[in-house]
């Protein structure tokens, strides 16, 4: 596995890779890697000839009050985490080289952006976009894995590709979850034990809405008031929002129709948190 820290280098790499007609599965993170990672990384290495994996922590996505310079980081553990699934390349700029001083474009995805954890991170999803717009520049990669945990992410990311004519297939993958049913997250480690333990509200509540679901009379307020019932009986826990969407489009639904994204943003002490589910009607 090579590691390379540098544009030139990583054009290079690509540019030998789709000379020999290779493709190339790209897995974009900010490191401390996860299972949910790694599920990743195996489906990228089972699907495509090269495995690039990058970590960076993007500044641009996070807010002035956010958690940048508190989040983890451990490039030695990352690598053989990656190493040991078959990762070929983990390409880890500078900020200074992704963002140059006179660096001056942003991509904005208008009213998808907008919503869910757009609507607290106001400019989270444009540097989101931005970064992995400029990644895949770099990378030129087939194929793009993105985990359905960030579901938001995952509907940008594909509405970029899409407006933008961007030669990339985005897969989207399963969330992967602790035995006892917390979503992974590199932000999982910045939780004391019993925040650990209080985190594990969100899952149950999603679990409660899906068995509400099979009720007769159930409809969206329903759902919303008792999972935002559920959160508030965790003293550790301040709902971001709880959202009931149309899970292809992510628009509000006034009725629980077709395919349903139950999508909630919960702040467990300092560290915010999020998680979801789609159900079928
Ligand atoms: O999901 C993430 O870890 C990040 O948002 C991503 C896609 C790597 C862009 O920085």
């Amino acid at each position: 596995m090579l590691l390379i820290n540098s544009i030139y280098m990583m054009n290079i790499a690509t540019m030998e890779a789709k000379n020999e007609g290779k493709s190339i599965g790209f897995v974009p993170t900010m490191g401390y890697l996860h299972k949910g990672h790694i599920s990743l990384i195996e489906k990228a290495r089972s699907e495509n000839d090269l495995v690039v994996v990058s970590i960076f922590v993007n500044p641009t996505q996070f807010g002035p009050k956010e958690d940048y310079e508190q989040y983890p980081r451990n490039l030695n553990r990352d690598m053989g985490m990656a190493k040991s699934v078959g990762a070929d390349i983990i390409f880890c700029p500078e900020v200074s080289d992704m963002y140059p001083q006179n660096f001056k474009t942003t991509i904005h995805i208008k009213g998808i952006s907008e919503k869910l954890c757009g609507s607290s991170r106001p400019k989270h999803f444009d540097g989101v976009a931005t970064v992995v717009n400029k990644f895949f520049n770099i990378v030129k990669p087939t194929r793009a894995y993105f985990g359905r945990k960030d579901a938001q992410q995952v509907a940008i990311i594909e509405q970029m590709v899409k407006d933008l004519h961007m030669d990339v297939d985005i897969i989207p993958c399963p969330i992967i979850r602790d035995e006892d049913g917390l979503a992974l997250s590199s932000r999982n480690v910045l939780l004391n034990k019993d925040e650990r333990i209080a985190a594990l509200v969100l899952n149950r509540s999603l679990n409660h809405a899906k068995a509400l679901m099979k009720e007769k009379e159930i409809n969206i307020v329903k759902i919303k008031k008792e999972i935002l019932e559920m959160i508030a009986q965790e003293p550790l826990a301040i709902v971001d929002y709880v959202e009931i969407l149309d899970s292809k489009s992510l628009n509000e639904i006034k009725e629980l129709r077709g395919s349903i994204l139950i999508a909630l943003a919960v702040k467990i002490g300092e560290t915010r948190l999020i998680d979801n589910i789609v159900l079928e009607e």
